[in-house]
């Protein structure tokens, strides 16, 4: 088997790499990936030292890039990662979520029909729901909940589902999606809530927490997403949509304190910041579907999850680290108007 896996030297992406290349010592990998301000080879150091594997630097809305890689490869999985995901950032600047997000997305299905292919996966997220009440626990996302994204990164995934799901129709494409709830664990980039709150606090550095901190996310541990992509692509049903997600909802306080209750940090750290703009109130999957049909669960829960990230960013400051120096200083600044002394 060959697969080609975009958005390789990201956070989930990455993660995929060294999970797929530890489960199926047989398949020939191929890495593509734009690098953008969050990818970063070097976090695919140990995965070059591996025959099977192989790294292209690439864009996927550039066509004749993509095309020749098809031409010359000839994947058998294609699992498309690759995207634009901040959605602070697609508040900012929506351009680039469309031109990547939408236009990458078809770049790499007019390849896949060209060349063909057992499956390609396209990788979204419960964004594309919108979100759910605070006061009504009961409601979940479901495979059927209609889409209505918030955000310019949410609609930029939407467009891409829509895409996927019309080029199945069309024209026979053999794709499945998953959809899946907030990600954590290693090699995350230190810009979403919890990498950025482990790197502040172990500074002593304040704790921007938007709004009033009630807004609910359902967090799963990332090595349980990757191996439900696994699943999916392996034996999940063609042209069906999956939801991805554990039962594991905490407010972003209940984040925060935990994260500071873990490494010894006192909660005074925690400072309240203005909301986000459109910011999704809860975001809760009903993860049924995959269960029933894949027998897929999670297998780390929260806490566990937790300890093991915060062992990670801890044994790898060096990483995260040289992030955090440049390019991402000024984008903190521009975010976060500057206003902390600490900045
Ligand atoms: P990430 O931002 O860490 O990584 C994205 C990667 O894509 C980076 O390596 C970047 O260089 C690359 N990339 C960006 N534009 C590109 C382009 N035009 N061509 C090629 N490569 C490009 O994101 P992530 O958190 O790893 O998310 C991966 C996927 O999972 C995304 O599609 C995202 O929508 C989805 N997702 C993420 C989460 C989460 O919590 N992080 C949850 C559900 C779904
Ligand atoms: P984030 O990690 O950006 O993921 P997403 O927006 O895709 O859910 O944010 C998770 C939650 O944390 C979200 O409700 C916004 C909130 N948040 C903060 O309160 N402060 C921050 O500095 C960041 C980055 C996020």
């Amino acid at each position: 088997m060959k697969l080609l896996i975009t958005g390789a030297a990201g956070f989930i992406g990455s993660n995929f790499v060294f999970y797929s290349l530890d489960k199926h010592p047989d398949y020939k990998i191929v890495g593509y990936d734009a690098l953008t301000y969050a990818g970063n080879l070097e976090t695919l150091k140990p995965a070059m030292e591996n025959s099977n594997f192989k790294f292209v630097k690439g864009d996927i809305s550039d066509r004749e890039s993509v095309f020749d890689l098809f031409e010359k490869e000839q994947f058998d999985l294609v699992i498309n990662f690759a995207a634009e995901s901040h959605v602070d950032r697609s508040i900012e600047d929506p351009g680039v979520f469309l031109q990547t997000n939408v236009i990458g997305t078809q770049v790499l299905m007019d390849a896949f029909r060209k060349f063909g292919g057992i499956r390609y996966h396209q990788v979204s997220t419960d964004e594309v729901y919108g979100d759910l009440p605070l006061d009504n626990p009961h409601a979940f996302f479901t495979e059927t909940t209609p889409i209505t994204a918030s955000s310019p990164y949410s609609a930029s995934k939407a467009a891409a589902d829509l895409l996927v799901m019309a080029y199945h129709r069309t024209y026979q494409i053999p794709v499945t999606i998953s959809r899946c709830s907030n990600n954590y664990g290693p090699y995350q980039f230190p810009e979403k809530l919890i990498p950025l709150m482990i790197a502040r606090a172990l500074e002593d550095k304040s704790l921007p927490v938007y709004g009033t901190g009630e807004n609910v996310r359902d967090w799963l541990y990332v090595e349980d997403h990757c191996r439900a992509i696994d699943q999916i692509i392996h034996n999940g049903e063609v042209g069906e949509i999956f939801n991805i997600g554990g039962h594991n909802e905490r407010t972003n306080l209940e984040v925060v304190k935990t994260l500071l209750n873990l490494l010894n940090k006192p909660q005074s750290l925690i400072h309240f910041v203005a909301d986000r703009k459109g910011h999704d109130l809860r975001y809760a999957i009903d993860p049924s579907k995959i269960h029933s049909e894949l027998g897929w669960l999670p297998t780390t829960n929260f806490e566990e999850g937790m300890k093991k990230t915060i062992n990670w960013y801890l044994e790898n400051r060096e990483w995260w680290e040289k992030i955090i120096s440049g390019e991402y200083q000024e984008y903190y600044k521009k975010m976060y108007g500057g206003g902390y002394a600490d900045l």
